[in-house]
């Protein structure tokens, strides 16, 4: 199963609905989606209002990564909004066990990102919980940033973990991802390919969609 998650980071807000409905009929799987706030991480982007809007906008899955401090407080918002999966940082979240349980009460599936810096260990204790884990390729808070090659190892690592702690579990890489790349992080053990600038900056999602789809799937 290889899912394909453009993130609208890269679209073209001008038409967000034009551009959500090109990627559904593309092929996407999921509707990736980055609240940043200006302190976990240098950059601010969207809200909950960007996420109903979204919902109106496509039957895909959204997929909400959330890059904020404390998003305890508003992940309650971003499950009123439609978010299907809610991911957040290990880094901002002291109570990550009860943050999660949060999310899976609120009925959106939880999962935690960690950024190239952190350890698997921030969530082998944890692991159970989760629907997926995001690996940051890249360090958070812009779109079109080099792959980050460490990620690849920590992949292949994490999927053992999985194995043991959770085999269910998808592992979902986010940042770099594009026709050179793709392949390597799939190999390791990656499921879920967020792809924001490879997707939206090019002429015919659907080739894209298929070509990075092909190269996951690649033995
Ligand atoms: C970065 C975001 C990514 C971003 C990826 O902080 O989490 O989702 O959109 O962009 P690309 O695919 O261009 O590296
Ligand atoms: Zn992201």
């Amino acid at each position: 199963m290889t899912l394909i998650a453009p993130s609208i980071l890269s679209a073209d807000f001008t038409c967000l609905g034009r551009e959500l409905s090109a990627v559904e009929t593309a092929g996407a799987d999921w509707i990736h989606i980055d609240v940043m706030d200006g302190r976990f991480v240098p950059n601010i982007t969207y809200g909950p209002i960007i996420v109903e809007a979204c919902k109106r906008a496509t039957s895909l899955p959204l997929d909400v990564h959330l890059m904020i401090e404390k998003p305890e407080e508003i992940i309650p918002a971003f499950a009123k909004a439609g978010a299907d999966y809610i991911s957040v940082h290990a880094e901002t979240c002291p109570h990550l066990h009860r943050t999660l349980q949060q999310i899976r009460e609120l009925g959106v599936k939880p999962g935690v990102a960690l950024n190239p810096a952190t350890p698997l260990s921030s969530i082998e204790y944890i692991a159970d919980q989760l629907e997926f884990v995001l690996i940051m390729s890249v360090n958070p808070g812009f779109g079109g940033q080099k792959f980050i090659a460490s990620s690849i190892e920590k992949i292949r690592t994490l999927s053992g973990l999985l194995a043991q702690k959770n085999p269910d579990a998808v592992i979902q890489v986010d940042g770099g991802i594009n026709s050179g790349t793709i392949a390597a992080v799939a190999k390791a053990g990656a499921r879920c390919f967020v792809a924001g600038s490879a997707i939206f900056n090019t002429p015919d999602y659907a080739q894209t969609i298929a070509a990075l789809r092909k190269d996951a799937e690649r033995e």
